[in-house]
């Protein structure tokens, strides 16, 4: 083994004074002018690439915006017929010995490719990477037209399932939406419908596309892996930090590898200074790649960290194909050195020492620590995902570093994330659990299903892996704890399933992360009681636990759902896992975003439209433009407002509506305040809990859903109180309203000790105090809780409807990464069950807004305002640094402070604001 230092000089001028052989033309279909046509209609607009039939569609003004209104039904036709986009090949290179390939990111799915008339391919595969070698069609053509037929997916896995001897599951296992047989089609699967978001079933190339023309023996790098780990590291284990780097590099290529080819890398920080360079050792070629790996010291980079952790470092990395004087190629991607792990392993016996219960872990290590993983899980942004922008996703991952967040899920299935998403993830430090696109159901396990599967696993694996915010792969989602429950309670005892389950997700998925990656973690399944066996000897290292649980132990993470609202608040029915992976509610957009959507006379909280947009249907409850459906929904959110909340009758309707979707999202985030207090404790308590991804972060559309952030970016009252509850150091109290017992603890996930004091004050809705604030000293260990307070609410002096309990906590400790002392104050507040039942009065909120500071100010000066919401007008994006608080008399006023990510108004928008309490809800 060779450390990796300075070049020697010869081989840096080596470096220097080669020249990429003879240059490879790469034409970029972008610019081409492509049209979409279909006859049926006699439709013929311009095109664009990357995009989509529906997007093209709407720009020519053939449809209106798919969003508005009733789209998502009114616009099937375009889902069920054949779309074609066709160009002409301007600018091709015809010197006699050049070779001419096609190359497809994406193709979104079923495609037929013609080159000159002539059938060059058929595709099937939203996710794969298509290349095609074209010359010989070519050589013979005057006019190079090319032209991509997408059939209806609708239709085409129709006839999937129709074909005979096609494979069947027990009713009810797959999980459908709006259009079924999604189980057939390797396309996004939410494209057929989910209980968040729409069904357009879109087509089109959704992915850059090239011509790519290589002179003879000229190659072309159409995909590269780049893999940084610990020498001797594993999947799935931790590995050992004092160990140098290994770097493996590895380039899928287009023409032919010269067997005497070699690798060189160069090693540049952020200002393009060079750290190392040299050359790979160990390089095997094969005819379409080749690959290598060195050693770097460790002592030479500096680590990257995720959102709060520390530093987020960033590398580049060139490797060249060098072939004697000459470099054929090369290739040039950022990375970072981490280490991330999902550790599964058996709990030790040092662990059982410090209280934690027996079983399994199931926690990330960033670099060798444990740490708190806070965060959501993140769906598609757009129904179409050409229209999802680099700004967009930049002021979406703003959000969520300002709420705290170093941890998102990317759901399976939606599409794998663009390298874009991941740049910005990498940037920002946000680790992204990515998930391979099978999710709520059971798959075909046919040899050419399986192959398909590991030619988009390989592809995808090998295009992300540098990203240093890659965090883990899953198989899918709601698999071992749904799917294989579903399918063995409709058919007890037959094996069939789980072993069809482990044919897709272990036989071909990990092999697919393991045999190209040592640097991440791989699970079968987002929700998994973890593996019984990790040996790497077998040929399946991997053998899954299942439910072969011991009493008394605690193995994976959790998945919660309750519908029921009467349940809301009661802490025993939250699960004990280890991870919280995903939990949630819906509720409404706000009346603003509901505007962009819906028309003026729809505004109303059980109108056609409303309801229509609600896809939250009862378990079988499948079908299309089905009010029945769309009630569970609306009636679920409408019975926890109504229980827990005053609700509103205002006399004007509109006032009124935006006052209910408002309502509805007090409820959603008060419940997942409450779960997320219970999760956190958790790291101090026997289940050693370390991660809370709520469901979900951002909506794809405008609909009621479980998003925390509206479809234009706009927060909702979630986001506001996650970023609230997501903070380092944070108090919140416990109760068991059966006993009437009430705790309250101070939860930290710094990594190291914190100490201060917690203040509790009674006080009457009118804003007194009653009796004298209790203060308690406390100190916190690393990644842990500790209690309080404790009492009886039995026993109080005075009634729940006249009082509520004012937490604070004042405590300094040392951010992770850092020498430095901070302090960290945080507030929360204990009132009875409902607030329907309390004595709210009127607050007297005052707002003003100041231009010097570009601050407002609210305070409350008649008593106590609970949930106090500053309002922005339509046209303006932009998040306050808190809101939806309680605010005491005794408080003075409350300066908040406000970030503007696009503004339509000239800031205007800032005399528009507006100020409510829940108080508001019992205006007339
Ligand atoms: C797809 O199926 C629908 C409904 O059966 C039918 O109307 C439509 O013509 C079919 N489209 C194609 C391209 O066959
Ligand atoms: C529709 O597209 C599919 C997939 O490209 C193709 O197999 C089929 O022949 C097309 N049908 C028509 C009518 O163009
Ligand atoms: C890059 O340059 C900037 C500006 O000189 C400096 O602040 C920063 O520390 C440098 N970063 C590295 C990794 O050297
Ligand atoms: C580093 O080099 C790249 C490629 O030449 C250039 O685009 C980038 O601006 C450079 N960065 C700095 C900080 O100089
Ligand atoms: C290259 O292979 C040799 C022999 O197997 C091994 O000792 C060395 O560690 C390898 N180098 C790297 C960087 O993996
Ligand atoms: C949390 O703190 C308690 C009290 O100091 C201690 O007994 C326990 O071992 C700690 N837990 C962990 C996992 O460090
Ligand atoms: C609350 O008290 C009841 C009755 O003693 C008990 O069954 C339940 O487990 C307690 N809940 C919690 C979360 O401690």
């Amino acid at each position: 083994m060779r450390l990796l230092g300075k070049l020697p000089t010869a081989a840096l001028a080596l470096l220097s004074t080669t020249s990429t052989a003879t240059a490879q033309k790469v034409l970029d279909l972008s610019t081409a002018k492509w049209t979409l046509s279909n006859p049926i209609y006699n439709i013929s607009v311009p095109g664009s690439v990357p995009s989509q039939a529906h997007l093209d569609l709407y720009s020519a003004g053939v449809i209106p915006d798919p969003y508005y209104g009733l789209g998502d039904f009114d616009l099937r036709w375009v889902a069920e017929t054949n779309w074609t986009y066709s160009t002409v090949l301007d600018g091709l290179d015809t010197t006699s010995g050049t070779s001419t390939w096609l190359l497809f990111n994406g193709l979104d799915t079923f495609a037929s490719i013609e080159v000159c008339g002539q059938q060059v391919a058929s595709t099937n595969n939203q996710f794969r990477q298509y290349y095609f070698e074209v010359s010989s069609i070519l050589s013979s053509c005057s006019t190079p037209t090319l032209s991509i037929n997408f059939g209806s997916a609708v239709n085409i896995t129709a006839d999937i399932a129709n074909e005979p001897d096609q494979e069947t599951w027990p009713y009810g296992v797959e999980q459908v939406y709006e259009f079924p047989n999604r189980q057939f089609m390797r396309k996004e699967q939410s494209d057929f419908g989910w209980d968040w978001g729409p069904a357009f079933a879109p087509a089109g190339i959704w992915q850059p596309a090239y011509v790519i023309q290589l002179p003879a023996s000229g190659i072309y790098i159409r995909n590269s892996l780049l893999d940084i780990y610990r020498q001797g590291q594993l999947n799935n284990l931790p590995p050992d930090q004092s160990q140098p780097w290994i770097v493996n590099a590895s380039l899928d290529i287009l023409g032919s590898v010269p067997s005497s080819a070699t690798l060189s890398i160069e090693i540049f920080d952020i200002n393009n200074t060079t750290v190392a360079s040299g050359f790979l050792e160990n390089v095997t070629t094969t005819a379409t790649t080749i690959g290598g790996s060195v050693a770097v010291d460790g002592e030479s980079c500096q680590l990257w960290w995720p959102n709060g952790l520390g530093p987020q470092n960033l590398y580049y990395f060139k490797i060249s194909v060098v072939d004697g004087d000459q470099v054929l190629a090369s290739v040039t991607k950022r990375s970072g050195f981490r280490t991330i792990v999902l550790n599964m392993t058996p709990i030790s016996e040092e662990q059982l020492a410090q209280g934690i219960a027996p079983g399994n872990n199931w926690h990330f290590e960033i670099n060798g620590h444990e740490f708190y993983a806070k965060g959501s899980n993140f769906i598609p942004p757009d129904a179409f995902w050409p229209r999802v922008t680099p700004t967009r996703m930049e002021q979406l991952f703003q959000s969520i570093v300002d709420g705290n967040q170093n941890m998102l899920r990317v759901w399976a299935s939606g599409a794998y994330s663009p390298d874009f998403i991941y740049d910005i993830a990498d940037e920002m430090g946000v680790l992204l659990w990515s998930e391979f696109e099978f999710s709520d159901s059971l798959y075909p396990v046919g040899s050419e299903f399986l192959e398909n599967v590991r030619e988009e696993a390989n592809y995808n694996v090998r295009r992300v892996n540098h990203h240093p915010s890659l965090a883990l792969w899953a198989g899918g989602n709601e698999l071992e704890n749904l799917e294989l429950q579903l399918a063995a309670a409709a058919d007890p005892g037959n094996d069939r399933w789980r072993q069809e389950y482990e044919e897709l997700f272990l036989d071909v998925l990990l092999p697919a992360v393991y045999g190209n990656s040592k640097s991440i973690s791989y699970i079968p399944s987002s929700t998994t009681n973890g593996y019984l066996v990790l040996n790497f000897s077998l040929p399946m290292p991997m053998i899954e636990r299942y439910n072969n649980l011991t009493p008394g132990s605690i193995y994976g993470d959790t998945d919660h759902y309750d519908y029921d609202s009467v349940v809301a608040f009661n802490l025993s029915s939250y699960p004990v896992g280890r991870f919280a992976n995903e939990f949630g509610f819906h509720s409404m957009p706000s009346l603003q975003t509901w505007q962009q959507a819906v028309p003026a006379d729809e505004l109303y909280f059980n109108s056609s439209t409303i309801q229509l947009r609600n896809h939250h249907y009862p378990a079988g409850g499948t079908f299309t433009n089905n009010f029945a459906n769309s009630s569970k929904g609306m009636g679920e959110m409408t019975i926890a407002s109504e229980l827990y909340y005053p609700v509103p009758y205002h006399s004007d309707p509109i006032a009124n509506f935006s006052s209910w979707c408002h309502t509805t999202q007090i409820f959603q985030a008060d419940f997942y305040r409450s779960q997320i207090t219970y999760y956190r404790r958790g790291s101090g308590l026997p289940e050693r809990q370390l991660g809370s991804l709520y469901w979900q972060l951002e909506d794809i559309w405008q609909a009621p859903t479980w998003a925390g952030i509206e479809y234009d970016g706009r927060w909702k009252v979630l986001h506001y109180i996650s970023k609230d509850i997501y903070q380092p150091i944070i108090i919140a109290s416990y109760w068991n309203y059966t006993t009437g017992d009430l705790t309250a603890y101070v939860t930290s996930d710094l990594w190291s000790p914190a100490s201060g004091v917690a203040t509790f004050t009674w006080y009457n809705y009118e804003g007194s105090i009653l009796g004298h604030p209790h203060t308690v000293p406390f100190s916190v260990g690393a990644l842990n809780t500790t209690q309080v307070y404790a009492d009886n609410t039995f026993t109080l002096p005075f009634s729940l409807k006249h009082a509520v309990l004012k937490m604070s906590v004042t405590a300094t400790g040392t951010p992770p990464n850092t020498n430095e002392t901070r302090e960290y104050k945080h507030e929360s507040y204990f009132h009875d069950l409902s607030l329907n039942d309390v004595k709210l009065i009127d607050p007297g909120l005052k707002l003003s807004y100041s231009k010097e500071t570009g601050n407002f100010t609210v305070r409350a000066t008649t008593g106590v305002a609970a949930w106090v919401w500053l309002d922005i007008p339509a046209g303006t994006l932009a998040n306050f640094n808190e809101n939806a608080f309680w605010l005491f008399p005794t408080d003075g006023p409350r300066e908040i402070s406000v970030k503007v990510k696009n503004d339509t108004s000239g800031g205007k928008w800032v005399e528009k604001v507006t100020v409510r309490s829940l108080w508001d809800n019992k205006l007339p």
